[in-house]
């Protein structure tokens, strides 16, 4: 899967997405992450990419012409018919069925913002998804790219070492996942408890089913019900 992030900090992207995980599937070759810098399309001597907003206001707005161009490019190299997500607080809040929606992209295009945003009329010709990582504001839509970037990735077939966490893991059928032990058996005077040592593999999933169950009533009680009304 290709992911090419159109940004003013192509480095923070780079630096974040090429250790852990990311960084082995990106040397598997099971996804290709890219960025364009959006101000090498800047039409200005001084490689200016912002300006004062009309109507006036505080802050600087992008220009569309050199995101406008840098989004083209993106395009050029993955096809035209490839979605552009516009990072921005006031998008639809990022949740694990989009992941899975998104995943299903051949390549996908991250637009990010900085400064008060971006010239509404380039967001009008080249976004086809609005999204935010959540109702609080950042610097810019990086982190923001970067966390669905590693949301979507981990759903390609292969980038978990283990094919079957990404599907039982929190969220998967509205319901946090459930409390994990390793070894030792006993630190700090606590125990593991008894049914994950009884290689009991029925007993051992009702159990971890009823701490799903429990957890979710206590911290995620919204989630509960949408589990119920499934
Ligand atoms: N840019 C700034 N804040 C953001 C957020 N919460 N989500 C997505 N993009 C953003």
């Amino acid at each position: 899967m290709n992911f090419h992030v159109c940004t003013l900090f192509p480095e923070m992207i780079e630096q974040g997405c090429q250790t852990s995980i990311l960084g082995r599937a990106s040397k598997n070759g099971l996804i290709q992450i890219e960025t364009t810098n959006i101000r090498d399309f800047s039409t200005n001597k001084h490689m200016k990419v912002d300006d004062y907003p009309y109507g006036g206001g505080a802050g600087m707005v992008m220009q569309a012409e050199p995101v406008y161009a840098a989004c083209e490019y993106a395009k050029q190299k993955l096809g035209e018919k490839t979605r552009v997500i516009y990072l921005t607080p006031q998008g639809n809040v990022f949740h694990q069925k989009m992941a899975e929606d998104f995943a299903k992209e051949e390549s996908l295009i991250f637009l990010c913002g900085h400064y008060e945003g971006i010239d509404e009329r380039v967001l009008e010709e080249v976004v086809t998804d609005y999204v935010s990582i959540g109702d609080y504001v950042l610097t810019g839509g990086e982190l923001p790219a970067m966390v669905m970037i590693d949301a979507i990735a981990r759903l390609v077939p292969g980038v978990l070492n283990n094919d079957v966490s990404a599907d039982i893991e929190s969220f998967h059928d509205n319901l946090l996942e459930y409390p994990q032990y390793t070894r030792p058996p006993v630190w700090h005077d606590k125990e593991v408890p008894e049914v994950l040592l009884s290689g009991h593999h029925a007993r051992i999933e009702e159990w971890r089913y009823q701490c799903s169950l429990e957890r979710t009533a206590k911290w995620r009680p919204d989630l509960l019900e949408k589990h119920k009304s499934k």
